[in-house]
């Protein structure tokens, strides 16, 4: 929000640099607030891609509800996915105070002109995957949106602050579904290390293409809707998982990863970039089957929303018929009321 001191410091300022004043005193800019056209179409293109990306995460993890091992698993499992969908519906509603509509950023999705995360794209083949999903994929959404919570943006960065709790806690699920494995037997050792080798590497990917090839990374930057580029939070992610796999008892599948004294962090390999690209580009292991599977459940999905327009539309009629008769009934008493108080000699 444009605070009062800001404002009043900048009384005879263009949009534009009252804007750009905001953005640099580090405060929020508000639905309402003038922002550049590239500004606000930078923000509808990322936080509607982020929550398809919620909406369409439900689609790995949901694979294994009806499998999960124990009441308890699947209670957990049950809760995350909700939360995601919860996750989605905040990003949507931000979204929403741009100008977009949540019915056309849907259409967007399944018909393929917008993008969600490149990582979703991958088969959940085992029950330890639902544990690796908690502790790589949650835990590199965490890095990366962690500092979205002081987004320019403001309904943006308020929806991050819920989320990022949320995640956190489906780190911390995944990583202890994963202890439990590794206490298991030699063949669950082996899932869990098998889930670990297939996961790593789109797990790096998450963050996007290198700084040199990320096209909108210092726009936006300079706007502060992101906060750090694509490479310094990869890199950030790596330092925070080596010692949490090393406790865990896996390998981390990179030949390259080794620690670097002189700068305090760990080197590691160079992602596959064409495989990244693949993925995005539609061409990963599950695209199809995922958007074929949003398209499903928006199609079902109709019945749901058309009862709750009729719905919202009967209670406003209802609403509007009691306005009415609660007008004919305090203008039938005002004759009564009048009488009675020339009677009283008021
Ligand atoms: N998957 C799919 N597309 C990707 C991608 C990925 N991993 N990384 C980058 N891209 C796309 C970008 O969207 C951009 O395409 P566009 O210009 O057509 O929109 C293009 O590749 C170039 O990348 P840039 O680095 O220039 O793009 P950005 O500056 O937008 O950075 C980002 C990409 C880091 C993903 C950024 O958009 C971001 O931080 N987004 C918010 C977080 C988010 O959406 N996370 C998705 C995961 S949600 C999640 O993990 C849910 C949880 O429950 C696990």
């Amino acid at each position: 929000m444009v605070t009062a001191e800001v404002a009043e410091a900048l009384p005879a300022q263009t949009p534009e640099d009252r804007f750009e004043a905001v953005v640099a005193a580090e405060q929020r800019i508000e639905p309402r607030d003038w922002m550049p056209d590239a500004y606000r179409a930078t923000l509808i293109r990322q936080i509607a891609q982020h929550a398809h990306s919620e909406i369409i995460g439900m689609q790995p993890e949901g694979n294994w509800l009806t499998r999960a091992p124990s009441l308890r698993r699947k209670a957990i499992l049950l809760a995350k996915a909700q939360d995601e969908a919860g996750h989605g519906l905040y990003l949507y509603a931000a979204a929403e105070t741009l100008g977009v509509d949540r019915a056309e950023l849907t259409e967007k999705l399944i018909s393929g002109r917008q993008k969600y995360s490149s990582i979703f794209n991958y088969p959940t083949l085992t029950f330890a995957d639902v544990g690796v999903i908690g502790w790589l994929v949650d835990g590199a959404a965490i890095c990366n949106q962690v500092p979205l919570c002081r987004c320019s943006y403001g309904p943006y960065a308020r929806a991050m602050v819920r989320i990022c709790k949320e995640e956190s806690f489906h780190q911390r699920q995944g990583y202890e579904l994963l202890m439990t494995l590794m206490r298991g037997t030699e063949a669950q050792r082996r899932m869990v290390q098998d889930a670990v080798d297939r996961w790593w590497w789109p797990s790096l990917m998450m963050f996007g293409p290198s700084d040199a090839d990320s096209p909108n990374s210092a726009r936006s930057m300079a706007w502060r809707i992101k906060r750090h580029s694509n490479d310094e939070l990869r890199q950030r992610f790596v330092d925070m998982s080596v010692p949490q796999a090393q406790h865990l008892g896996v390998t981390l599948p990179d030949p390259e990863l080794r620690w670097n004294e002189e700068r305090g962090g760990w080197d590691f390999g160079e992602p596959d970039w064409s495989e990244l690209n693949r993925v995005i580009r539609g061409q990963g292991p599950c695209n199809a089957q995922r958007i074929e599977r949003r398209r499903a459940a928006h199609e079902d999905g109709a019945w749901v929303r058309e009862a709750a327009v009729a719905y919202a539309a009967k209670h406003a009629a209802e609403q509007a018929a009691s306005h009415v008769a609660e007008q004919a009934a305090s203008r039938a008493a005002e004759p009564v009321q009048h009488a009675t108080e020339q009677e009283n000699g008021k």
